[in-house]
């Protein structure tokens, strides 16, 4: 399995080199996050598969639009947000486990219920996926993209607290407290 997520992140990143260590970094602190919330063995396991492999839907998306340096139109922000589901799609064939296809298809629902791709809230969202909403949020702050340069762990958990109503608060005080305790820099 672990194989396979390392194949699938590869690809991923070929398309996409904004996210070229992306699926690495969050693998890894998707791990230690399980451990500090205190996750079972399989749970952590499945989250650090599916925190890897979360974007595969990407690979549908024309790739002018997803490496797009300026401000998207509404008709490609709709189109970007067609990654969950068709990453769902894509991986039904493999029969993987239903918590790792959860994680595609709902790591942008938001907690509040302003996300997608139904717009669940709360603990309607499945937990995993809750985590990885938090995680990807905190590496994606962290990275250059084309729309906008890293910033500090630091100041990247300030913006995710301001924007709290999307997230499981239980789930961003517990990123908080892991950031803080071990002092990551990612
Ligand atoms: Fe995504």
């Amino acid at each position: 399995m672990e194989k396979l997520s390392d194949f699938i992140s590869g690809i991923i990143e070929g398309r996409d080199p904004d996210l070229y260590g992306h699926h690495q970094r969050i693998g890894k602190i998707a791990m230690l996050f399980a451990q500090h919330i205190g996750c079972s063995a399989e749970d952590s396991e499945l989250l650090a598969i599916g925190a890897r492999i979360h974007d595969i839907g990407k690979l549908s998306i024309n790739e002018h639009i997803l490496n797009k340096p300026t401000q998207l139109t509404a008709t490609e922000f709709s189109l970007i947000r067609q990654h969950t589901e068709i990453g769902e799609r894509l991986l039904a064939p493999l029969k993987l486990d239903v918590r790792i296809a959860e994680i595609v298809r709902f790591h942008h629902e938001n907690y509040d219920g302003s996300g997608y791709p139904q717009g669940l809230a709360g603990e309607e969202i499945p937990f995993l996926s809750r985590v990885v909403r938090v995680l990807d949020s905190l590496d994606a702050l962290t990275s250059n993209r084309p729309y906008h340069p890293r910033v500090s762990c630091d100041e990247a958990l300030c913006v995710m607290q301001r924007d709290s109503h999307v997230y499981d608060p239980f789930l961003l005080e517990s990123c908080c407290e892991m950031m803080n305790k071990h002092l990551i820099e990612v």
